[in-house]
């Protein structure tokens, strides 16, 4: 059976009174206690760890984690925006996106922050606008690893980064616009075999040093963090030690000593928040059929179940002593808005409490990619409030939306 991560019945009915069901409930503690783990990260020649940010970028969580001396790493102009609006340096700012940045261009790379180009158009065009800057670039290092296809965005099926043998068009367009390519980037996928990405920190080491100008090798995020307690989590002074010996070989036999840069998001965020929601219906489909444990909460505000199969503790706050196998399922319209379905699609079924309606129930692993990445207002429920749990007392940081805000912005033409 899971258990909290940090929460209490006490603390959930608190926060359910505050700002109703559904609502995030983020760790302070915990998010702190993450980034030391992810900053005592073992290095040989000098060490930057970066929050990628796409997991949780509230404005709140980028002040903790910033407070903590990390960096931040952004998937678009509009999360580097998000940065600069939480008073975050330009330069502690990174910007490693598939999209060009066009409306924000002149403004933020005018403010210093750091450009990694994940294509050759992107180093073209960044080139004709800031000539003799310097410059990184994302290496697609022909092999990639993710807890599932999707999280996967290494090798020859991933549009991510410059593909690895290009790196003589590289130098053609650096040279072109006196670019100075001072740092080297892969990131291989979420959830990736921790083998296959210490094999591509070799790999990007040897890119590195066709580049004489570069002194910082980024490896990424994708760290596997263990939601469920059958999960295993990355050790990462394991990991780390041994890629802090890759790196001490390389430079024995090149002289290229390199710092080292991580990137991660879930690794520092997915156990520091959880879902509160409530026990909407129970259902079933008669004695051959299945029991469905409807939950007033569903896809529109956690979608990586229905996206990926992913796996996420589900506990009933409840004193049944005992438990009952539910087919656990969201409130959206949708078949596919169910938190227990495996990687074929096929229904499965979560040993749990046995429910009653109205019963609080906490979704763990709920702090990365969950608000972030969220199917906002479908089926027009409103986004989740969120609330920020630090010294045991709750602080509301996104207020419950209405109606009314979903409503506002949408005009009907006369
Ligand atoms: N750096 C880059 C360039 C990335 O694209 C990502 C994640 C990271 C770092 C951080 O990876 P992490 O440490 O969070 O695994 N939505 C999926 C995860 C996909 C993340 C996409 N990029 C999920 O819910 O697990």
């Amino acid at each position: 059976m899971e258990t909290l991560n940090f929460l209490t019945p006490e603390i959930v009915r608190s926060a359910a009174e505050k700002v109703g069901t559904p609502a995030y409930i983020y760790s302070q503690e915990t998010i702190e206690k993450r980034c030391s783990e992810v900053l005592a990260f073992p290095n040989a020649y000098g060490f930057n760890a970066r929050y990628a940010l796409k997991a949780n970028p509230h404005l709140a969580i980028l002040k903790i984690i910033e407070g903590k001396g990390l960096h931040f790493d952004a998937s678009s102009e509009y999360e580097v925006m998000r940065c600069l609006h939480a008073g975050i340096p330009a330069d502690k700012i990174q910007l490693t996106g598939q999209q060009f940045p066009k409306k924000h261009l002149k403004e933020i790379f005018e403010a210093g922050v750091l450009f990694n180009a994940c294509s050759l158009r992107q180093l073209e065009e960044f080139g004709k606008n800031f000539p003799g800057s310097n410059v990184s670039f994302r290496i697609n290092p022909g092999t990639g690893s993710g807890s599932n296809r999707k999280t996967n965005v290494g090798g020859p099926s991933a549009s991510f980064g410059i593909w690895h043998e290009y790196t003589d068009q590289i130098t053609k367009i650096a040279d072109k616009y006196q670019l100075k390519v001072t740092r080297i980037h892969s990131h291989i996928g979420s959830g990736s075999d921790p083998e296959v990405w210490k094999a591509v920190a070799e790999m990007t080491l040897a890119q590195a040093d066709k580049f004489p100008d570069v002194h910082t090798v980024n490896l990424g995020g994708g760290f596997k963090v263990a939601r469920m307690s059958s999960e295993k989590s990355t050790d990462l002074q394991s990991v780390g030690e041994f890629v802090k010996q890759v790196f001490i070989t390389h430079a024995s036999s090149t002289g290229n000593e390199y710092k080292l840069e991580i990137e991660p998001g879930t690794y520092l965020s997915a156990n520091c928040g959880s879902l509160i929601c409530e026990v909407d219906d129970i259902t079933d489909t008669g004695a051959e059929g299945y029991k469905f444990l409807k939950l007033n909460t569903g896809m529109d505000t956690i979608t990586r179940p229905a996206l990926y199969a992913s796996e996420h503790p589900i506990i009933l706050l409840n004193d049944s002593s005992e438990t009952e196998d539910y087919v656990i399922c969201g409130h959206c319209c949708e078949s596919g808005d169910v938190f227990t379905v495996d990687e074929s699609d096929t229904l499965t079924e979560r040993n749990v409490a046995k429910a009653n309606i109205g019963d609080l129930v906490v979704i763990e692993g709920a702090g990365a990619y969950c608000a972030s990445m969220s199917l906002k207002n479908y089926n027009s429920f409103p986004t989740a409030p969120q609330l920020l749990l630090k010294d045991n007392e709750l602080k509301v940081i996104l207020a419950p939306q209405e109606i009314q805000d979903i409503l506002a912005p949408e005009i009907v033409p006369n």
